[in-house]
């Protein structure tokens, strides 16, 4: 009995010995033996930058496309504007999109909020929406509006440039309204998001149409239907085409399906 309890210490000690020397030695071999996380090296990769640009760009390009500068909240009364319904009809598009009471909806890149407070009276009771942006000032200004409305179904999160930051597995549509061709990193807010979608779930992207010419819109703020679908469908995001609705007066609305996490 003594023997075996003696044995159970001397194997417990080498198991701890063994540990401590790999973890020496595997801190002194070169990367390639060890196991490296290629991260930073794909990310790098996944963006390249020209000096030679659109004035309203960023110079950083993301599958050929160039990224548009953010637009500031100082521009926020522009969003507000009284012929926006007139030039956007964002009536019609929320008609299109047929929410329902009980979903859960986020507004990415919600700016001063027009569309969260169309869309919260729509999905209740039960429902919410969840707005995020980058810009605290934007979220600010909702805020001041939220609190001369009877709404109590909206969420505000402060997101970064990389992710919404919105729980796993918990939201039903996502709607970016003029907002994805500014993203400074689409490749990883497109990640983040789609697994925050429940399967079944739609992100919905609504860009000025570069086809047209005669949309009145600057070059690096619209974005063409196959430049879309280049970016959304890649593979590992899970997402698939769904529809084009064509109804809008400038602009197209692109909708994917979250098909599998
Ligand atoms: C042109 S505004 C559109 C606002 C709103 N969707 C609307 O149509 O009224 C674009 C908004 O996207 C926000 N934005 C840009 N990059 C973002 C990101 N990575 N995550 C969340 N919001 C972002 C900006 O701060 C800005 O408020």
């Amino acid at each position: 009995m003594a023997n075996r309890k003696s044995v159970s210490v001397w194997c417990f000690l080498c198991a701890v010995l063994s540990g401590l020397l790999w973890m020496i030695l595997g801190s002194t071999l070169p990367v390639s033996a060890q196991e490296a996380t290629p991260t930073v090296e794909s990310e790098n990769d996944r963006y390249t930058y020209s000096n030679d640009h659109d004035p309203n760009g960023t110079g950083k390009f993301y599958l050929g496309r160039e990224i548009a500068q953010v637009m500031s909240f100082h521009g926020a009364p522009w969003l507000e504007r009284a012929e926006r319904e007139e030039e956007e009809r964002l009536t019609l598009l929320l008609k299109a999109l047929k929410l329902k009471p009980g979903e859960v909806v986020a507004d990415i890149g919600a700016g001063s909020g027009v569309i969260t407070l169309m869309m919260a009276p729509m999905v209740k009771p039960n429902g919410k929406v969840v707005a995020v942006d980058i810009q605290q000032e934007m979220l600010d200004l909702l805020a001041d509006k939220l609190n001369n409305l009877d709404l109590t179904n909206v969420d505000l999160v402060l997101g970064t440039e990389k992710s919404a930051r919105i729980p796993a597995d918990t939201v039903d549509v996502a709607l970016m309204v003029d907002v994805y061709h500014e993203f400074s990193y689409p490749y990883e807010m497109l990640l983040e998001l789609s697994k925050s979608m429940k399967v079944g779930g739609r992100i919905v992207l609504v860009e000025y149409r570069r086809e047209d010419p005669l949309v009145p819109i600057k070059l690096v703020h619209k974005m063409s239907e196959a430049q879309v679908k280049k970016e959304l469908l890649q593979p590992e995001l899970g997402l698939k085409w769904k529809e084009t609705i064509a109804t809008l007066p400038r602009q197209h609305v692109i909708v994917f399906e979250k098909v599998r996490k």
